[in-house]
């Protein structure tokens, strides 16, 4: 079986190739979320680690490179194994065999396209600018006034929170089943990753989500 073969037409191949992509967008949302934090040391402290990100230059667009080609890949096998999931079953079960399924796991679709339209939100309002006028009066460089600027609207902090909430149902699922799908689900490692979705998606929960509420709030101003 050529390599294309077995890493896009079996299931398994493909499950892998999720996993793996899955965990390359995990682990930038875990970088992400750290730098973020910095947030709360202080406009000087953020926009120097802002600064110094943008300083990396071509080692930077590798990344985002990487990044993107991660996200594409992940998308395009959702929607291939979700497909070809219900085309195998055209028809559903008078009683859907889900009890042990959890929500999470039930709606990783559903959470994975909220993830998708708040990725392409998220990037026209502060990568690309394209949302918020009032972003024009800001000095260049200065990413900490942008934050506090674009969350001092209530309609978009609140759409920010939803959208944590559905990242982080999605990880919980996701970074638990990660195991699974690469071959790793053995015996007494089951207790630890059952339980590493529902840690960083708490994590990243409460992490991102404190920011559009400490400037609701007033403490990062
Ligand atoms: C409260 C939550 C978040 C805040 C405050 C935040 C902040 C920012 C800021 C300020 C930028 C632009 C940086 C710059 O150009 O200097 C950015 C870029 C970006 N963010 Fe976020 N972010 C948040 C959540 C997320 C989440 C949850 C994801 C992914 C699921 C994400 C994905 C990205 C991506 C892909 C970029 C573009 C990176 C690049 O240009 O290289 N962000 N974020």
């Amino acid at each position: 079986m050529k390599l294309y073969d077995r890493l896009f037409t079996s299931p398994v191949g493909a499950k892998m190739l999720m996993a793996v992509t899955g965990l390359m967008l995990t682990g930038f949302v875990l970088a992400h979320l750290a730098g973020n934090m910095l947030v709360f040391a202080g406009a000087e402290k953020f926009n120097a680690y802002a600064a110094g990100l943008h300083a990396l230059g071509g080692l930077l667009w590798v990344a985002r490179i990487g990044l993107l080609g991660a996200f594409a890949l992940h998308v395009f096998l959702a929607v291939k194994l979700t497909s070809e999931n219900k085309a195998a079953r055209p028809v559903k079960y008078a009683h859907e065999a889900t009890i042990q399924a959890s929500f999470a796991s039930r709606h990783m679709f559903h959470t994975g396209l909220l993830m998708a339209a708040f990725v392409a939100f998220h990037l026209a309002h502060y990568t690309f600018k394209l949302t918020d006028p009032s972003f024009g009066d800001l000095p260049a460089g200065d990413v900490y006034a942008m934050v506090v600027a674009g969350f001092s609207s209530p309609v978009v902090s609140a759409f920010y929170v939803l959208a944590m909430l559905a990242l982080s149902l999605h990880l919980c699922h996701g970074v638990s089943s990660v195991f699974q799908s690469l071959g790793l689900y053995h015996g007494n490692l089951n207790p630890i990753t059952d339980k590493l979705g529902p840690i960083v998606a708490t994590i990243v929960f409460i992490g991102f989500s404190s920011i559009p509420l400490a400037v609701l709030a007033g403490i990062v101003k």
